[in-house]
């Protein structure tokens, strides 16, 4: 199936020169849910906002569902809903008069059935009648989804959408947001919560310096999540691994005074006693073990970490 967004060879400058996107590209498959991970300045702003048609790109080129964003700009933007970072609402309004306003912007006939649903979806509908002044924060930015909701999008962007919500109110909009999903919505969000790209997403995208370091299906990465380390701390120092070890696939480290063995926790066997007899067998004493677990948390500081490192050389 072609993916619903293409992004090809997208680069972005910004007056005065400053480069925000090298040369991203990427696609986005109808019905998934793609995380966009990375740190403040990295560019997810910039990418959501050129395929929205915000802002315009300086190379490159954004399909959406096979049309161009800048030739058929209000075919594709009538297909888009954005939930921007910035809280920005007409203070004066109350909620129903600006969900249904926002409808009427892309021309779509007015329905007040559709736009009861999603206020009673996002747990608006007591306060359809408030100016949006006296709403709290996290019920601002749930009114920017009803929004962004309102003239039935089939993708939706959300910039951010849980920064600054409660814990409780996050798992709700999670839920609003699989829902989205399962009624055929594509959704891209971008987020700093790992947890919430790990919760969510069908695919995690990791952008850093404009540039897109990593697209991996989650599961993927989560199974790599699944694999721990063993590290065994030795009591005498080794200077290789013994060839009766080797079937193990130990690394020694570079103190040579530990064994570290990777294994995973998924697998049915984790070869752990296995490992030990050997050991015992070729009479190699230790003083302790310790188990360590990868989490996303752990694989993207050492992806932005790395490339860091790189840099300085
Ligand atoms: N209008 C602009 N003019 C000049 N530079 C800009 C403009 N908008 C963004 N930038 C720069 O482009 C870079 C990327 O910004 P962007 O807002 O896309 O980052 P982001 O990944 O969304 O960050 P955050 O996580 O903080 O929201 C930053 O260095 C920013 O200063
Ligand atoms: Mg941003």
């Amino acid at each position: 199936m072609q993916p619903v967004i293409q992004i090809n060879n997208l680069q972005k400058s910004y007056k005065g020169g400053f480069q925000a996107l090298k040369d991203i590209n990427l696609d986005i498959d109808r019905g998934e849910i793609f995380a966009l991970l990375g740190p403040n300045g990295a560019g997810k702003t910039t990418l959501i906002s050129i395929v929205c048609g915000i802002v315009n790109a300086t190379e490159g080129s954004v399909t959406v569902a096979g049309h161009d964003i800048v030739r058929n700009y209000r075919e594709t933007r009538s297909m888009i809903g954005l939930v921007p970072q910035e809280l920005t609402t007409d203070a004066f309004e109350t909620v129903w008069a600006t969900v249904s306003f926002s409808r009427g912007l892309f021309g779509k006939a007015p329905d007040p059935a559709h736009i009861e649903k999603i206020l009673k979806q996002l747990s608006l509908w007591d306060k359809k009648d408030s100016k949006i002044m006296t709403l709290s924060g996290g019920m601002k930015r749930r009114v920017l989804i009803a929004k962004a909701l309102s003239h039935e999008p089939s993708i939706l962007f959300l910039d951010e959408p849980t920064a600054g919500v409660d814990v409780e109110l996050r798992k709700d909009m999670w839920n609003v947001v699989r829902g989205l999903q399962q009624s055929g919505v594509t959704i891209i969000l971008t987020t700093h919560y790992i947890e919430e790209a790990e919760m969510m997403a069908d695919r995690v995208g990791v952008i850093r310096k404009g540039e897109i370091i990593l697209v991996e299906d989650k599961n993927t990465l989560m199974r790599k999540l699944g694999e721990k380390q063993l590290t065994i701390h030795l009591h005498e120092k080794l200077d290789k691994i013994p060839e009766k070890l080797s079937k193990h696939g130990l690394e020694l480290s570079d103190n040579k005074e530990a064994l570290v063995y990777t294994y995973d926790t998924a697998a049915g066997r984790t070869g752990i006693t296995g490992l030990l007899a050997d050991l015992n067998d070729a009479k190699i004493r230790f003083n302790d073990i310790e188990t360590q677990e990868r989490s996303l948390e752990d694989i993207f500081v050492n992806l932005v970490h790395e490339d860091e490192e790189d840099e300085d050389e």
